[in-house]
């Protein structure tokens, strides 16, 4: 991943800036105890780098990167411009972003600088390419690190410069006025334009905003953001030829993620999982999933997470004992190479006080300084793992331009980004099946099961890709609400689903969410007032629940159910629901490929969907293409998963675990990871441990929140001997 690493890169963001000459020759001596093989330096320093405008010191750095060289510790060197000084905000105030009202942000914080702003992005190129230029061919940079965390705080600016580049972006898009008001649909509310100065960003306005012009604005400023990103590597590349990355944020979904990695060499995540929820381990995984399929499995860097607390939230948890190692050999069973932090010595001062790091104020007698020693331990006897490979037959599908467009649309649902992305995948995690989660682009070929949740914008080569796949023996799961707007946010007319209702057979004739709650209390329950509601008191209001049933037709389906303990056939979907219809053939009855797997049950709020299809299942070629009109809870989701699955012969992992135990696999390495607070016990575990460096025959137990990553030499027997006990 890192050509010049030959061991797991495993340390952390340092900030020599901020310390004492002391402080600095204790931190370095504790680099080695700590065994650390990287740092990121420089991500916060343009204050330090260019102390006035155009006047650069760089001698600091050069000596703390010769420093760290001398000591054996690669480099991760940032382009330091997430964070423009003083300077720059006071004597070119317009570089500051403006917000949605119009309001200028202040500086006194970071990342405060309008992408578009032609002073900013001078003076980031001017940084840059003199940072190369010296640091460039240093021995000791292994990887650059361009700017931080593009868009965390400030992804969208709508001052005046940035909305002149909005329109030349538009001028670039369409070939004309003509074109964009066709596409945007300003005939609507008298919207048409007659001249690209009257188009503004999508500023507060008196209401609905117009859903086109929105999502363009959403990928004018994820390009311009990608842009500035492509400027500073541009500027690398003039000096240095050593690889690039920037730091992602997981599932985070203003920027197209999938776009940014054909630009990067090397992809890195920021994880930050809570420790206080119980699912804080599919986080991990769900996010660790994302950025292995950004490359097509490519192995990547975790390049930050905490060492136990953040100070962000609003209650901060500790990582519980165990955790700190727990989920960084995780991240490397999900395809991370290498584990770093956020951040080395714990600052004294500023806004991340109290946010932990692998130094922390108290020193050396803490628990986590004792963690942060076991780690790093840990993860240099990981280093064979490098390079090799995680396998998965299932996949889902992730869609950030869909997301985009779901939000950008007025109506007809409104769930948080990736929701049902992340459900699936979740569902899947705790079957404890190896899945990928994969963009709409990928190759779908090798996947025996792929997953398309939420893909509300219709692709038609998407839809054709997934075709093929199912003809030539894929299974493939839908889930609405899909294909319901063309790229521009036009209505897909005729049936939703678009270009996927020949693949599923059917399309969606009617959108019908449940509202939840009652909208007008009647009085009713007062006696007295009776009379007074006489009409209103009579009507029923059946989508006034968060939930409607489902019953289940299909035998197999049905036996699964009954095997994961629900009171079959138990289920049942949330708000989301769809009337759907035959795409060929005008009733259900004469579609001989169609098979209806459940149905609405008239229960909880979905009375007037009662007897209509919600599951049903097309035979496409030698696979199947299933459809689920609406968002089936989390037992549907694991009944069917695991039934396609079956159909699919994909098998978990491992089978029969115990509860909170993970398993995964890279190549020959079994890494098992006790998420519980239970010793466990597990069976037909053959090979050598890493991580204790212990043989293996057979018989294993491991304590709570412990890991083990077995070389099994290809063990071929595991799957089927291992078995569980708690
Ligand atoms: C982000 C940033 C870091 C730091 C951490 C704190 O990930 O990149 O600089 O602020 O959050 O959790
Ligand atoms: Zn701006």
């Amino acid at each position: 991943m890192i050509p010049t690493l030959r061991t797991p890169a495993y340390g952390g963001d340092w900030s020599p800036e901020q310390w004492d000459e002391a402080t600095i020759d204790q931190d370095i001596h504790l680099m080695g105890e700590a065994g650390v093989t990287m740092i990121s330096l420089g991500i916060f320093s343009w204050a330090f780098l260019e102390p006035t405008e155009k006047h650069y010191d760089f001698d600091w750095l050069a000596s703390i990167i010769d420093r760290l060289h001398a000591a054996g510790i690669a480099v991760d060197l940032a382009s330091g411009t997430a964070s423009p000084p003083a300077w720059m905000a006071h004597t070119y105030p317009q570089t500051l972003p403006v917000d949605k009202h119009g309001v200028r942000l202040g500086f006194g914080s970071r990342q405060q600088y309008c992408p578009s702003s032609p002073i900013y992005r001078a003076a980031a190129r001017g940084l840059v390419q003199r940072l190369a230029q010296r640091f460039g061919g240093h021995p000791a940079v292994a990887l650059w690190h361009i700017g931080n965390e593009y868009g965390c705080h400030t992804a969208q600016c709508y001052c005046d410069i940035c909305a002149d580049a909005f329109r030349v972006w538009l001028r670039n898009r369409y070939s004309n006025l003509t074109e964009l008001n066709e596409v945007w649909g300003t005939a609507f509310w008298s919207q048409r334009y007659t001249a690209y100065e009257q188009i503004m960003p999508p500023r507060e306005m008196p209401t609905f905003h117009n859903p086109a012009q929105d999502l363009d604005w959403k990928r004018f400023c994820q390009e311009n953001l990608l842009s500035l990103m492509r400027m500073e590597k541009e500027a690398i590349r003039e000096y240095s030829d050593r690889p690039v990355t920037t730091n992602f944020m997981g599932d985070f979904s203003s920027l197209d993620y999938a776009q940014w990695a054909k630009y990067l060499d090397v992809i890195s995540d920021d994880s930050y999982p809570d420790p206080a929820d119980p699912a804080a381990a599919h986080t991990a995984a769900w996010t660790a999933d994302i950025m292995r399929g950004l490359k097509a499995g490519k192995p990547w860097l975790l390049m930050e997470q905490a060492p136990s607390a953040v100070q962000w939230r609003e209650r901060n948890s500790p990582k519980r004992p165990g955790q700190f190692t727990l989920w960084s050999v995780a991240k490397m069973a999900h395809g991370a190479d290498g584990i770093l932090q956020f951040q080395w010595r714990q600052s004294v001062r500023g806004s991340e006080t109290f946010h932990s790091g692998m130094v922390p104020h108290s020193g050396k007698k803490s628990r986590t300084w004792h963690e942060v020693v076991r780690t790093g331990e840990v993860i240099q006897r990981l280093a064979p793992v490098m390079g090799s490979s995680y396998e998965a037959q299932v996949a889902v599908v992730m869609d950030w331009p869909s997301q985009w467009a779901k939000e950008s649309a007025i109506g007809p649902v409104s769930d948080a980004p990736f929701e049902r992305t992340r459900a699936w995948h979740r569902t899947l995690w705790e079957a404890g099946i190896a899945t990928d989660v994969i963009p709409v682009d990928a190759d779908f070929r090798k996947y025996r099961l792929i997953i398309v949740p939420e893909l509300f914008i219709d692709y038609p080569d998407c839809a054709q890709r997934l075709r093929e796949a199912a003809q030539q023996g894929a299974h493939v799961i839908v889930e609405g609400p899909s294909g319901v707007v063309d790229e521009h946010m036009k209505a897909v007319t005729g049936g939703y689903l678009g270009s996927l209702r020949e693949l599923v057979g059917v399309a969606v004739s009617d959108h019908a969410a449940l509202t939840g709650e009652v909208i007008s209390p009647s009085s009713a329950s007062d006696s007295r007032g009776d009379a007074v509601n006489r009409l209103s008191r009579a009507v029923g209001v059946p989508s006034a629940c968060t939930w409607a049933g489902l019953s289940v037709v299909s035998e197999p389906l049905r036996r699964c159910l009954e095997r994961i303990g629900s009171p079959a056939p138990d289920m049942r979907c949330g708000m989301w629901a769809e009337e759907i219809m035959p795409y060929r053939g005008d009733t259900w009855q004469k579609t001989t490929d169609i098979d209806i797997i459940a149905v609405f049950d008239g229960r909880g709020g979905g009375a007037d969907l009662s007897g209509m299809p919600a599951i049903t299942r097309h035979l496409c070629g030698q696979g199947t293409a299933w459809y689920i009109a609406c968002d089936v809870d989390a037992l549907s989701r694991y009944a069917i998963a695991t039934l396609v699955c079956a159909y699919a012969r994909v098998r978990p992992v491992m089978a029969d675990l115990p509860d909170g135990v993970e398993a995964q696999r890279r190549g020959p390495y079994l890494f098992l990871l006790n998420h519980s607070d239970k010793s466990v016990e597990l069976r037909g575990i053959i090979g050598t441990d890493l991580v204790d460096q212990q043989e293996c025959r057979g018989h294993v137990m491991l304590a709570p929140r412990s890991v083990m990553v077995v070389d099994t030499g290809g063990h071929a027997a595991l799957e089927s001997t291992a078995k569980g006990k708690q």
